[in-house]
């Protein structure tokens, strides 16, 4: 049986009086605490030492292991992870190549440590850092390269690799979206200089507020750890000014009981993503993510591309905005990362010498659709069914 709707046939869409393909809706997140996390938690809680503690050194050894690096410290968010990160990696001063296509925290923490941020475009089907772009912005100012694993797809680590040995840069990927991706058939933490993730409420594992670090570099892992915990060498000596970054073991149980599930959670990501591939491959005008050559992702997130060029424009807004509120009246979630490049973010004003065109494009043309653990086949079926109703009512 066909549930997939046949081109050309008449479907009214919900927005106008249909009926939704689904209802209730389908989230666009969902997020799992399972007994066994509960459990965890209240273990901490009774033993009553609820600080950083052996939680987070089982959590850290298991991570480093499943990422390939060789070392890896928990931290108290996916943003103090960059800034941790960034600190022993660039002087203020220093130009760091960054994406205008990422989260906020890739880029404002580069400003935090005073480094001068250059905004390079977005590869135009995979959303991550134009390598070729990179390279036209390198000057001898340029110390470093932040790049993002963005919505769980490894950017081209080659090119950034070659990039950075070229010109001598340190490397940072911000792979807060990207737990358990690979590339050339290793985990993400085995390439560059740092790379730093989020364990926030809704990424692909968490501990609600979250982060960790992992480093294949003895010497900076000491480092990191310094910072992480107020400089402190011995008790109350402190060799150098740090921070108090510490994860709290309560999270960290939570995380470990988490990360347990982790590998099965990634597969059935990939497992969904997988069937809306299919789905949008018939779709003339939509375009599914490409995922890096080399790479496995993992789908933190399930952009959706539109070619406006292909569907009827509305009368205010653009034909992405239409697509995402005929997809919430057919009962499928939608959201939208990011409204606006990050050159068009108030904050960044000062730093902002042009506007990258791929990732201002992508501001109006991506949306995303509902992926998680606990999508059943039939919702996957029907996320396919929504996007070929919705294209076809609004076809051009
Ligand atoms: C790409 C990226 N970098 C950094 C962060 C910051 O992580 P946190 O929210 O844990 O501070 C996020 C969180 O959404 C993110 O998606």
């Amino acid at each position: 049986m066909s549930i997939i709707a046949a081109p050309g046939r008449a479907f009214t869409l919900a927005l106008h009086g249909g009926t939704p393909v689904v209802s209730p809706s389908i989230p666009i997140v969902s997020v799992t605490i399972s007994e066994e996390d509960i459990q965890a938690a209240v273990a901490v809680m009774r033993s009553g030492m609820l600080a950083q503690g052996k939680n987070c050194l089982a959590l850290e050894e298991k991570f480093a292991k499943a990422s390939d690096a060789k070392f890896a410290l928990t931290c108290a968010n996916g943003t103090c992870a960059l800034q941790l990160a960034y600190e022993p990696l660039f002087e203020p001063g220093d130009e760091v190549l960054v994406p205008a296509w990422s989260y906020i925290a890739t880029v404002s923490m580069v400003v935090a440590r005073g480094g001068i941020p250059i905004f390079v475009d977005a590869d135009p089907e995979t959303y991550n850092i134009d390598v070729n772009d990179a390279a036209k912005k390198v000057t001898s100012k340029t110390t470093a390269i932040a790049a993002t694993h963005l919505y769980g797809n490894p950017v081209n680590i080659d090119g950034v690799e070659s990039l950075a040995a070229k010109h001598g840069l340190s490397i940072i990927y911000d792979a807060a979206q990207a737990h358990l991706a690979t590339y050339r058939g290793k985990g993400i933490g085995a390439y560059g200089d740092i790379t730093t993730y989020s364990f926030y409420a809704t990424k692909n594992m968490t501990t609600g507020e979250g982060g960790l670090v992992s480093t294949n570099d003895e010497e900076l892992f000491k480092e990191l750890k310094l910072l992480r915990s107020h400089g402190e060498t011995q008790k109350y000596i402190h060799g150098r000014v740090g921070y108090n970054y510490r994860m709290t073991d309560l999270e960290a149980a939570i995380g470990l009981s988490q990360f347990n599930r982790l590998p099965d959670y990634t597969a059935r990501r990939q497992k969904g993503a997988a069937a809306i591939d299919r789905a949008i491959a018939a779709i003339p005008g939509l375009f599914a993510p490409k995922i890096t050559p080399n790479a496995r992702g993992v789908y933190h997130l399930y952009p959706v591309r539109v070619d406006e060029s292909k569907f009827r424009l509305p009368a205010e807004g653009t034909v992405r905005d239409e697509f995402c509120k005929a997809l919430n009246a057919e009962g499928i979630s939608t959201a939208v990362h990011y409204p606006r490049s990050l050159t068009r973010q108030p904050a960044f004003e000062k730093h902002v010498r042009e506007h990258p065109p791929v990732a201002d494009r992508l501001s109006k043309t991506l949306f995303c659709v509902p992926i998680h653990h606990n999508l059943t086949e039939l919702q996957t079926r029907q996320i396919g069914e929504a996007l070929h109703k919705v294209a076809d009512a609004m076809r051009a």
